[in-house]
C-alpha cells in the first residue's frame, strides 16, 4: 500500500482549508454541522477542482506537457480553474466548452479571459464530439512542438479523485484536533469524482463515516462513484470493499443541471445571511440545500457533527441569478 504524498503533486492551493462548526445553522437546526471551506483554497474564487489538479497537472509536468485541455459547459468552474491552475504554472490552456444557447460574456467566462485561457465554444451536447475536437487540435499543436494533456470534463479520473481522499485526511486530522467525531460528509457531486475521493478517503481515513453525495445532474453516480473510488484505490494499492451504508446518492437536481432552483435559494440566503458564506445556484446551492431537507426528514437519525464540504462555484453567482 502506497502513501498518497508518495504520488507527483504539485502545490497549487493553500491548504489546508478552513474546517469549522457553522455556530448559528447547527443551533438553529439542532445538529452540529461542520464546514470544510474548499472555497477558500487560495486559488481564483476557490473551488474543489484544485485539488484534483493538483494530482493531474503533476502527472502532465512530468510527462513535460505545456499546453492543457479541457472542457466543461460555458460556466464551467472546472474550466476556470483549469485556467487559473495553468496560468500559475506557465502552461498554456485551451477551453472547448459547450454553448449550449450561452450569449452572455459573464461570470466565469470572464475569468477564463483573465486568465489567458484560449477559448472556443462548440455548437454540440456530445463530449465526444469534444473530445475529438480536442485531440484533433492537440495533434496540430504536437507537430509544432507542443506537448498536450487532456484533462475530461470535471477532471474526474481516477487519479484526480485523489484530491478528495487526501482532503478526507486534511480535515480527519482538524476534527482530532477540534475534538470532533465526525458522523457524516456531504458534498455536491457533478461528475463524480469528488465524492469517489470523499468515499475512498472516508474508508481510510474515517472508518464507519458514510459519505452522501447530493446530484445535481442525471447521470448514473450510484455506479460511476464506486467505480471511480475503486480505479483511485487502484493507485494507490488500496483495498477497496463496498459496505452496507458506505454510501449513497441523494438527488436534489430540481428543473435540470445548471438550471438554478427558486426552492434552493432560501437556503443560499440562509447560509449567507447566517454565516456570510456564498453558495452558487449549480452546485454548492443544491447540495447545501439537498442536505438541509434530509436532515428536516430525520435523514441523519442521531448522527452528529455532519460534514458539509464546500466545493466553490462563486463565479456562477455573476452570470445567473437567484430564482424565486
Ligand atoms: C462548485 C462545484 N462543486 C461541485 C462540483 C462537483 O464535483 P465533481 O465534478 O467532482 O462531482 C463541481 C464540478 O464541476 C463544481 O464546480
Amino acid at each position: 500500500m502506497k502513501n498518497i504524498q508518495e504520488l507527483p503533486r504539485v502545490q497549487l492551493g493553500v491548504f489546508p482549508t478552513p474546517f469549522y462548526r457553522l455556530e448559528r445553522i447547527s443551533e438553529t437546526y439542532g445538529k452540529n454541522i461542520w464546514i470544510k471551506r474548499d472555497d477558500m483554497c487560495g486559488v481564483a474564487l476557490g473551488g474543489n477542482k484544485v485539488r484534483k489538479l493538483e494530482f493531474l497537472l503533476a502527472e502532465a509536468l512530468e510527462q513535460g506537457c505545456d499546453t492543457v485541455f479541457t472542457t466543461g459547459g460555458a460556466q464551467s468552474n472546472h474550466a476556470m480553474l483549469t485556467a487559473a491552475c495553468a496560468a500559475r504554472l506557465g502552461m498554456r490552456c485551451i477551453l472547448l466548452l459547450k454553448r449550449r444557447g450561452v450569449t452572455d460574456h459573464r461570470g466565469n467566462l470572464v475569468l477564463d479571459d483573465i486568465f489567458g485561457a484560449e477559448v472556443r465554444m462548440l455548437d454540440t451536447d456530445s463530449y465526444d464530439d469534444i473530445y475529438a475536437e480536442m485531440h484533433r487540435m492537440g495533434e496540430a499543436l504536437e507537430r509544432d512542438g507542443r506537448k498536450c494533456c487532456y484533462i475530461p470534463v470535471g477532471g474526474s479520473t481516477a487519479l484526480g479523485s485523489l484530491g478528495y481522499a487526501a482532503a478526507v485526511r486534511e480535515f480527519a486530522v482538524q476534527a482530532l484536533a477540534a475534538g470532533v467525531r465526525i458522523g457524516h460528509i456531504v458534498s455536491a457531486t457533478g461528475s463524480g469524482g469528488t465524492t469517489a475521493g470523499l468515499l475512498l478517503g472516508a474508508k481510510r481515513f474515517l472508518p464507519g463515516v458514510k459519505v452522501t453525495g447530493i446530484a445535481v445532474d442525471t447521470d448514473p453516480f450510484d455506479e460511476i462513484v464506486p467505480r471511480l473510488a475503486e480505479e483511485a484505490a487502484g493507485l494507490l494499492e488500496w483495498p477497496f470493499r463496498r459496505e452496507k451504508n458506505d454510501f449513497e446518492m441523494v438527488s436534489h437536481v430540481g428543473p435540470g443541471y445548471a438550471v438554478p432552483n427558486p426552492e434552493d435559494t432560501p437556503y443560499i440566503e440562509e447560509l449567507a445571511r447566517r454565516e456570510g458564506i456564498l453558495l452558487d445556484p449549480v452546485y454548492t446551492g443544491k447540495a447545501f440545500a439537498g442536505m438541509m431537507e434530509l436532515l428536516r426528514q430525520g435523514y441523519f437519525g442521531d448522527e452528529d457533527n455532519l460534514v458539509f464540504v464546500h466545493t466553490g462555484g462563486a463565479g456562477a453567482l455573476f452570470a445567473m441569478d437567484l430564482p424565486r
